[in-house]
């Protein structure tokens, strides 16, 4: 018997700001697999269990190729031809196009590389700690703390000048709030395009100590490295963002938040991670008929992974729904799985590390400045789930 859902929730129940739509974790209970109806009328399904979701991602089978995306969970774009993914997009293509850019990149983002940034991670917090100390004793968090302290870091890496961060900070907040209408969306990645061709440019003319110079010296073209750098950018800001500011909003509601980041701080961020699952929705079209939990996906068929769900599963986490800071379970989804699992992960956990710890050690009476129920939550069309600010007050 297959489970059928109506339509992909767009609501998380009140009060419950962190836990994934009820109909999905209800859907999750009744079967890891569910049939799922699309607003354009395409019959697809829905993945909720953490097996099959881990399965689907390590199966080439299952396509993240763009054009073949032609349906949306949550809006119907009728009958429209989805074009191929620009070059060097690579998060929305298959090996072997994937790997010809993950592969220059890997060894730029590895363990090793990222705790060496440690340091420059700890005064980039510092820095805007002091910011947030002097003009407060209130905050907004999000524009105090959550979306610098990335933006720094990422536009670094990159070799991006952060005083440009204007001209594509808030045009890929623009790609990821959910909100943003079709006309002002295109507007906003033109701008961006625009600025990234700049930059590519004056990269090949002046080289400089930075992801992006290095990757000149190789035969990818300017359009290629362009398409990179906005896969990089609009992945490494967003989500780290809204980690850190969800994040504390959740922590702000766990009375051992300080003494379980002091004790084990690697443990904490992973199960902030796991119980907060931003990254929340992925989709992938099967590229031929593929037997999955006792039913047929047909090839071409659209499948909606519920990463967060997966998360929340009972039968791979003890009490899925509890935030439990020291929890010794590892392999969580946050970061996916597979060929496109996160390159940027090693560069957001020691972020995390870094900047959770130094916040509650700097503000320990630090508190919401408005009542839980008043924090503005992005909506479900959001790619990535969070919180549109966070207002936070202390005692001085
Ligand atoms: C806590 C913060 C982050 C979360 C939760 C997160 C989550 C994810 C997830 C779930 C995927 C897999 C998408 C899929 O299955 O199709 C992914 C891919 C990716 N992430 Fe992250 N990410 C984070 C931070 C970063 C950062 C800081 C960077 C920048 C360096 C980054 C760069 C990327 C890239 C380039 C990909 C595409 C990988 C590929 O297609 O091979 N992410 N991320």
């Amino acid at each position: 018997m297959e489970h059928t859902l109506a339509a992909m929730p767009t609501e998380r129940r009140p009060g419950c700001p962190f836990d994934p739509p009820k109909e999905l974790v209800e859907a999750r209970a009744q079967s890891p697999i569910s049939r799922l109806a699309f607003p354009d009328g395409h019959q697809g399904w829905l993945v909720t269990g953490y097996d099959l979701v881990r399965s689907v991602l390590a199966d080439p089978r299952f396509s993240s190729r763009k054009e073949l995306m032609k349906h949306h969970p949550l809006v119907d774009f009728g009958d429209i031809e989805v074009p191929p993914a620009p070059p060097g997009e690579f998060l929305l293509m298959d090996d072997p196009q994937h790997a010809r850019y993950r592969k220059p990149l890997v060894g730029r983002f590895t363990v090793r590389r990222m705790r060496l940034l440690t340091e420059r991670v700890e005064q980039v917090t510092a820095e805007h700690l002091d910011a947030m100390a002097q003009a407060g004793p209130t905050a907004d968090l999000v524009t105090a703390f959550a979306k610098p302290v990335p933006a720094v870091m990422i536009c670094e890496l990159l070799g991006v000048p952060y005083e440009d961060r204007g001209r594509f900070q808030e045009n890929v907040d623009k790609f990821m709030n959910g909100e943003t209408g079709e006309e002002e969306l295109i507007a906003a990645y033109t701008a961006v395009q625009e600025y990234l061709a700049e930059l590519v440019a004056a990269k090949r003319a002046n080289p400089t100590d930075d992801v992006l110079s290095e990757l000149t010296d190789s035969d990818l073209t300017d359009e290629e490295l362009r398409g990179m750098a906005l896969i990089l950018l609009a992945a490494g800001l967003d989500t780290t963002t809204n980690m850190l500011a969800l994040g504390t909003f959740a922590l702000l509601r766990n009375p051992g938040r300080l003494a379980a980041l002091r004790a084990e701080p690697e443990r904490a961020v992973e199960e902030l991670l796991r119980y907060l699952s931003v990254a929340k929705t992925f989709q992938r079209t099967a590229l031929e008929d593929v037997e999955l939990g006792g039913h047929t996906i047909k090839a071409g068929t659209a499948v909606v992974l519920s990463y967060h769900t997966a998360n929340r599963d009972p039968e791979r986490f003890t009490d899925p729904h509890t935030l439990d800071l020291g929890r010794q379970e590892g392999g969580h989804l946050a970061f996916g799985h597979g060929i496109h699992q996160c390159l940027g992960q090693q560069l957001a956990r020691v972020e995390m590390r870094v900047a959770f710890t130094a916040l509650f050690e700097r503000f320990p009476t630090l508190r919401l400045a408005v009542p839980a129920e008043q924090v503005a939550l992005r909506p479900e069309t959001a790619d990535i789930y969070g919180v549109k600010s966070l207002p936070v007050t202390w005692l001085d």
